[in-house]
């Protein structure tokens, strides 16, 4: 596996895989890879020839006040689990590298959907996150890439830019991973004590419990949310920021009964940890 940090070296590199008719898969993170970001490699690895995985703590995706500087990164441990998974190439470079002197190209997707959800706290997010993940698609030149349903939002988001800019890449949406414990994998789990770790597992409990209502023919949507709100409500320490349904991948308001694709999506607050976790349903 080749480390590269330079994107002129990396899209040589791609260029050349491209000229030799190879397939590129790329599996954008942030690095601190765990066996969720395993799965998307070990599918990436699965269906292209070459398989390129990015490893940036993107600073224009961070708010203000937010974990940037404290973000966990540890790349000796992601080159494990990247060769683990398959890939042929890990990208790291550093942010001047991305964002040299005098950038000032910014992609946004102008729509409520960065609006709604995790943008009401995060106003300037979702451009950091198209803004870097355009960057990593024109460097690697990738026909395929690999997101995580953890970020449903970010993920709807990817999907409208690359339709709305009618990007050449295909984006492969790839299931959340939980531990044992049903506790979604993320990088930010690791800022929970070992209390709130325990209390955190209400998130994934409430979902669960609204999937089998769901099974069961609810389809009351504002009831569903209650019901998730009340298993949540159980934990002392859960700031909820938002439960709310959905439309997915359109980000649409729902009408009062589900039909159709849904997307039940939470944020909640254990002591300074924000997390996120959702399920998408259908009736
Ligand atoms: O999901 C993430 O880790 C990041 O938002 C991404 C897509 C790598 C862009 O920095």
């Amino acid at each position: 596996m080749r480390i590269i940090t330079t994107p002129a070296e990396l899209n040589e590199y791609s260029k050349e895989q491209k000229k030799q008719g190879k397939s590129i898969g790329l599996v954008p993170t942030m690095g601190y890879l765990h066996d969720g970001h395993k799965s998307l490699i070990e599918k990436s690895s699965a269906q292209n020839d070459i398989t390129i995985v990015s490893v940036f703590v993107n600073p224009t995706q961070f708010g203000e006040n937010e974990d940037l500087d404290t973000y966990p990164r540890d790349l000796e441990h992601d080159k494990i689990v990247a060769k683990d998974g398959g890939a042929n190439v890990i990208f790291h470079p550093t942010p001047s590298d991305m964002y040299p002197e005098n950038y000032g190209t910014y992609v946004s997707v102008d729509s409520d959907i960065t609006k709604i959800l995790c943008g009401k706290s995060r106003p300037t997010h979702f451009m950091g996150v198209t803004t870097i993940v355009n960057k990593l698609f024109n460097i690697s030149l990738a026909d395929r890439a690999y997101f995580g349903q953890k970020d449903a939002q970010q993920l709807a988001v990817i999907m409208r830019m690359v339709a709305d800019l009618n990007m050449n890449i295909k984006i492969i949406p790839c299931p959340i991973v939980r531990e044992k414990d049903g506790l979604a994998m993320s990088s930010r789990n690791t800022y929970l004590s070992a209390s709130e770790r325990q209390e955190a597992l209400v998130l994934s409990r409430s979902l669960r419990q609204a999937e089998d209502e769901i099974k069961n023919g609810e389809t009351n949507i504002e009831k569903i949310k209650s019901d998730i709100r009340r298993t949540i409500s159980a934990s002392n320490i859960a700031d909820i920021e938002y439960i709310e349904a959905y439309t997915f991948p359109g980000l649409m308001p729902c009408s009062e009964k589900l039909s159709g694709q849904t997307l039940f999506a939470l944020a909640i607050r254990f002591g300074s940890t924000r997390l996120i976790d959702n399920i998408i349903v259908k009736p």
